[in-house]
């Protein structure tokens, strides 16, 4: 990027936070999954105590919020008794650390549903279904009643899990929600298996296809047109 590009695209930037940080007051994100199903969250359960232990959470409607930070994200999630019959669409609340999911006729959950969910430390979800990842994936599971608690997400990039050797050389390996990993090409690799060393090479391959459109463009402009003459 230019240097004059570069300024047009920071004054951008501004311009666009501006109105977000302008205003204090009217900062507050509306998130779908608070209001899923009726009621608030309960007291004297996970999440209710969470929100109620810690000043710079504040509750709205089933869901603890962090205040000060912006956007607010979702810490706590209690979606207890709505009904669910799937888990479908909580990327809301993937920086929850506590979800309970208890009391719903969920049939299954999809591998996907929690991936990006690092900082979930707690999980309850109706005694028919398994704790995401596996029971490998938590350091406690436990069965209360007609509730699994699956209890402390397990670095799945650590230790002896298959994963750890999951990811190509010259990648680095990082958690992404229970039993899941992603794994990053390490600095100055790229491509498939991040096996291509130096820089992505931006300019030979953006060079090449624009020249080689340029040459296709100007055949047909070509043979189109002694054809249109032809005629
Ligand atoms: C939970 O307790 C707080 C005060 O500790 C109270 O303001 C709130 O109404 C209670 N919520 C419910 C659902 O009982
Ligand atoms: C309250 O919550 C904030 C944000 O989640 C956290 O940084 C802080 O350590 C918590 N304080 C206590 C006393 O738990
Ligand atoms: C569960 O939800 C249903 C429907 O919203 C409600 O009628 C019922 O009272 C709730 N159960 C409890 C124990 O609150
Ligand atoms: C739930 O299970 C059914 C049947 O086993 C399967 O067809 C469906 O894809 C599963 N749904 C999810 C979200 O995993
Ligand atoms: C996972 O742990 C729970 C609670 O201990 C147990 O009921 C369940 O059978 C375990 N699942 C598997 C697949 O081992
Ligand atoms: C990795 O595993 C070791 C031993 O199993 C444990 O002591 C350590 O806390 C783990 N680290 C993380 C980041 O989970």
């Amino acid at each position: 990027m230019g240097k004059g590009a570069r300024r047009v695209f920071l004054v951008g930037i501004i311009v666009l936070l501006f109105p977000i940080c302008a205003v204090p007051g009217n900062s507050q994100t509306v998130y779908k999954v608070c209001s899923r199903c009726e009621g608030d969250l309960r007291n004297g359960t996970a999440v209710g105590d969470l929100c109620r232990s810690n000043s710079s959470l504040e509750r709205e409607g089933r869901c603890c919020l962090q205040k000060q930070a912006l956007p607010s994200p979702i810490i706590g999630l209690d979606l207890w008794n709505c009904s669910l019959t799937q888990v479908e669409d909580l990327h809301e609340a993937s920086a929850a650390v506590i979800i309970d999911l208890s009391d719903n006729p969920l049939m299954n959950i999809s591998e996907s549903a929690f991936q990006g969910f690092t900082s979930l430390r707690y999980l309850a979800l109706p005694s028919n279904l398994e704790c995401p990842g596996g029971n490998t994936s938590w350091e406690h599971v436990e069965l209360i009643g007609e509730t699994v608690m699956c209890e402390g997400q397990k670095n799945a990039c650590n230790g002896t899990e298959v994963v750890s050797w999951f990811c190509p050389e010259n990648s680095l390996c990082k958690p992404d929600g229970p039993g899941l990993i992603q794994c990053n090409c390490a600095e100055n690799f790229h491509g498939y298996k991040c096996l291509r060393e130096g820089m992505f090479p931006m300019l030979k391959v953006f060079g090449i296809l624009g020249v080689a459109t340029v040459l296709v463009s100007a055949v047909l402009w070509f043979t189109q047109r002694r054809k249109a003459k032809s005629f």
